[in-house]
């Protein structure tokens, strides 16, 4: 009693121990969303991005790409029914950084990956009112005449090891031969395919990987990692 009493009236003491139990209360929320593992939950089919579609995703990044299209179909009626299932916090979890944006002047586009052809995709870059007449989307046919960058594969796959992408020792090793693999339609893929299930081959154009093959790889891959009609993910409907 006496010690409530105490404290009660010394003012700046009952500020310091308030912000001490507030503190510990917030540390107790914080602290484990710090360990990913425990927050993000696996979901069967995510895995990380191969060399091309990863080449791809920095390319949609320097271009700015986030500045017109979100990447997060978000869990409402009327998104669900034109973009799909809901994009899941796992869907999202080996991107660095992440491009769920909070502007659409353009589609979402979390879940194109299969929505259109590989040649539709070249075309739209290159001129996207070739395909759709009122579009409003610049042109990013250049892409198309800009060789890839390729001879740092190995370091930017080691960096994103570092930050938490599982990339293994293998995927590592291979990162140029499966680079050019996916943009070579007539290379044999199945080494590609056993590393990364759904790996979308692009056509390129023979004699170098371009920008705009990256590109294509990545956006054919966007939300078709994880198989919602699986009843392994039934919890996942609801
Ligand atoms: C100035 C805004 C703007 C920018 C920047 C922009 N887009 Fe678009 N994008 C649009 C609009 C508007 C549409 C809808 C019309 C159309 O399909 O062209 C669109 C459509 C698309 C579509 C088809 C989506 C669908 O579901 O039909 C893809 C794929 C796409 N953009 C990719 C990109 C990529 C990749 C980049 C960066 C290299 C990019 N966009 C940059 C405005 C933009």
């Amino acid at each position: 009693m006496f010690r409530q009493e105490f404290i009660e009236r010394n003012a700046f003491l009952l500020l310091v121990l308030t912000l001490v139990t507030i503190a510990i209360g917030g540390i107790i929320e914080v602290v484990p969303l710090f360990t990913i593992e425990t927050t993000v939950e696996h979901v069967k089919g995510i895995r990380p991005y191969t060399p091309l579609e990863q080449r791809g995703r920095d390319i949609y990044v320097r271009e700015g790409c986030y500045v017109c299209h979100s990447q997060q179909v978000r869990a409402l009626r009327d998104e669900v029914e034109r973009y799909g299932h809901f994009s899941l916090a796992a869907e999202s979890m080996y991107d660095h950084p992440f491009q769920w944006g909070s502007k659409r002047i353009g589609p979402d586009l979390a879940r194109v990956g299969g929505k259109y052809s590989n040649d539709w995709h070249y075309a739209h870059l290159s001129n996207p009112q070739s395909v759709v007449p009122e579009s409003l989307m610049p042109a990013y046919a250049f892409l198309a005449e800009t060789p890839l960058e390729a001879d740092d594969i190995v370091a930017r796959l080691r960096t994103l090891r570092a930050v938490g992408v599982p990339y293994t020792d293998g995927e590592i090793a291979n990162a140029a031969v499966d680079m050019a693999t996916q943009a070579s339609p007539n290379a044999d893929n199945v080494e590609l395919l056993k590393r990364y299930p759904k790996a979308v081959t692009v056509p390129g154009n023979g004699r170098v990987v371009t920008e705009m093959d990256a590109l294509v790889a990545y956006l054919q891959v966007l939300g078709t990692m994880v198989n919602f009609a699986d009843p392994a993910n039934e919890r996942l409907q609801q």
